[in-house]
């Protein structure tokens, strides 16, 4: 990284509530890296000029937030298996004038799981392979986010069950990951039924989160209905404003492992920041920056 200090920009519309800028930058000074991290709000009429400029110094790449996640996809130069599968980018890395779009969501979401089931290790050089084989996971939602976590846990051979307010949003879902031999995930048409023997339960919807939906609304599963899991299961809320969502506090209540949404933050970062910059993530201080940029927000 010589001459001008490199840099790294956010695309999302709005762009105001990021955490990532904090956290990035916190990671850029760690690490001892001469690198700056911006957000910048890009209206979608202005995604396809935002990104082409990025194929130049002193850029190394960008995040992509909502609503700039798909359409983005059809600017890039490559994408990687996983961002092709999963349809969406997060992460663009700029390798000399060629522009590869990442997706660190699903892989980011494995290491938060692992952190959770004490396996993940704290260095972004040493991944653990998640091995869920035999393992039954509830995926509620249907979005951009579902399909990154449906993704990551049929990489690591668990049997996904996917279940969404809109039903054919969830049967495309399970149409688009469909194995070439026949092996996907499934729609949960009663997901009340398959929590008797669910070891993950993940909402990826927006239920739950400050401002979002009715918090008590989630659809299909209610929080009470959290007593019919087994007593091994985990419980993972995308959602972590607030830390604490009715789900978790369900969970909680009911003495599960739980997991709000900022370890995948944290972990998605980290993995962006190694595509970018080659160097391993300082993971802690990372977190820190993370936890500060809420303390202090409503909810
Ligand atoms: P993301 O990229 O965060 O996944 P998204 O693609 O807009 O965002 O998906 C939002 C998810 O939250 C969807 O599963 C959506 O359900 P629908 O497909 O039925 O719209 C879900 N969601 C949002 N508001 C909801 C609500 N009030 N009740 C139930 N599900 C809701």
């Amino acid at each position: 990284m010589d001459g001008a200090p490199a840099k790294v920009v956010l695309l999302a519309h709005p762009a105001g509530h990021s955490l990532s800028p904090s956290m990035h930058n916190a990671a850029f000074e760690a690490a001892g890296l001469e690198a700056r991290y911006e957000a910048e709000d890009v209206p979608p009429a202005r995604l396809p000029a935002a990104v082409a400029r990025l194929a130049a110094a002193p850029y190394l790449g960008a995040n992509v937030s909502v609503p700039h996640k798909e359409a983005v996809l059809e600017l890039l130069d490559e994408l990687t298996p996983p961002a092709r599968s999963i349809g969406a980018v997060n992460t663009i890395v700029r390798r000399g004038e060629n522009l590869v779009g990442h997706n660190t969501d699903g892989a980011g979401f494995l290491r938060a799981l692992g952190e959770l089931r004490g396996v993940t290790q704290p260095e972004v050089e040493a991944p653990q392979a998640a091995d869920l084989g035999g393992a039954t996971c509830l995926v509620l939602g249907a979005g951009g986010a579902a399909r990154a976590v449906v993704h990551a846990l049929l990489g690591a051979g668990a049997h996904v069950l996917v279940c969404n307010r809109n039903a054919d949003r969830a049967a495309r879902l399970v149409r688009d990951m469909a194995g070439s031999d026949g092996e996907g995930p499934e729609v949960a048409e009663e997901p009340a039924a398959v929590l008797p023997r669910t070891d993950l339960l993940v909402n990826t919807t927006s239920v739950g989160m400050h401002g979002g939906p009715d918090p008590h609304g989630l659809p299909l599963i209610q929080p009470r209905q959290l007593n019919s899991l087994p007593g091994g299961a985990l419980v993972i809320d995308l959602v972590y404003r607030p830390a604490l969502t009715p789900l978790l506090a369900a969970a909680k209540a009911r003495g599960l492992a739980h997991q709000n949404g900022l370890p995948m933050l944290v972990w998605q970062g980290a993995l962006a920041f190694e595509a970018w910059t080659g160097v391993p993530a300082p993971v802690g201080a990372m977190r820190a920056a993370a936890e500060r940029g809420l303390v202090g927000e409503p909810g």
